[in-house]
C-alpha cells in the first residue's frame, strides 16, 4: 500500500526525534491508509470530550512545562492550576486546538489542504511566541488525555498511528514557524535587529 501521506520527507528535519518510527504501512514517517482510518475511527469517540481533552492538555502541559503558561499573556500570572481548569480562556484556546485536530483529521486524505493550514499555524504560532520545542509536549499530553477516553480500543497501534500524525502536523507547523523567522529575519531592518537585540538583554 502506498503512501497517504507524502512528500514531505525530503525537507522533513526529522534528526532530532528519536522517538519518531515509522507509521505501521509506511516508510519515512507516513500514515498508511489503515493508519488513517484508525485515527478516524478513534477520533469519533475523541470528539465527543473535546471541551475535556482541551482543558485536560493544557492544563497538564502549565504542569509538567511551565514556561508554557508565559506564552499566554491571559494565563502567565495565573498561580493556582486548579484556576485555570475553570477559566473561560483555557477552555476556549483548548477547543482551537482540538478543532484544529478535528480539521487535520477530515483531511489525512487530502495532504495538500493540511499542510497549507499547519504551516500556516506555525506562522501565526511565531507571532504568539510559542516555539516549535512546545509542539512535541502537547503532543505528549494529548497522548495521556485520550488513553482513558478510548479504553480497551487504545491499542500499541493507535498509539503509533496517532504519533505519526503528530509529529507530521508539528514538522509542518515548525516548518511556517521558522519561513516566518527568515521572513522577519529579512525584513527587520539591522538598525531593528540591534534594537531588538539590546532590549533583550
Ligand atoms: C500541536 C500543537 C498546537 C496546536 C495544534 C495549536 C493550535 C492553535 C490554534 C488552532 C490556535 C487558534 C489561532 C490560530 O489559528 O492561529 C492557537 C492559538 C494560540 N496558541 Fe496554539 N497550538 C499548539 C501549541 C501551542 C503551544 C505549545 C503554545 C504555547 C506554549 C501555543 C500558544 C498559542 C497562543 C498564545 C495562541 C493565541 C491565543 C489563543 O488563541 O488563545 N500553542 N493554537
Amino acid at each position: 500500500m502506498g503512501c497517504a501521506i507524502s512528500g514531505l520527507s525530503e525537507t522533513a528535519d526529522l534528526g532530532e526525534k528519536s522517538n519518531y518510527h515509522a507509521g505501521g504501512g509506511g516508510e519515512g514517517g507516513h500514515l498508511s491508509q489503515d493508519q488513517i482510518d484508525m485515527i478516524k475511527e478513534s477520533w469519533k469517540v475523541i470528539k465527543d470530550n473535546i471541551t475535556k481533552v482541551g482543558i485536560i492538555v493544557f492544563v497538564r502541559l502549565f504542569e509538567t512545562h511551565p514556561e508554557c503558561k508565559d506564552v499566554f499573556f491571559l494565563f502567565r500570572d495565573v498561580k493556582d492550576l486548579e484556576r485555570l481548569r475553570t477559566s473561560r480562556e483555557l477552555r476556549a484556546h483548548g477547543l482551537r486546538v482540538m478543532s484544529f485536530i478535528e480539521k487535520s483529521v477530515a483531511r489525512l486524505d487530502q495532504p495538500e489542504r493540511l499542510e497549507v493550514l499547519a504551516v500556516e499555524l506555525g506562522k501565526s504560532h511565531y507571532h504568539y511566541n510559542a516555539p516549535p520545542k512546545y509542539y512535541s509536549y502537547v503532543e505528549a499530553e494529548f497522548l495521556n488525555a485520550v488513553q482513558p477516553i478510548l479504553k480497551d480500543r487504545w491499542t500499541a497501534e493507535l498509539e503509533e498511528a496517532w504519533k505519526t500524525m503528530f509529529q507530521y502536523m508539528t514538522r509542518l507547523m515548525k516548518q511556517g514557524y521558522e519561513d516566518e523567522d527568515r521572513q522577519n529575519q529579512a525584513t527587520i531592518s539591522p538598525k531593528e535587529r540591534g534594537d531588538k537585540r539590546n532590549a533583550a538583554l
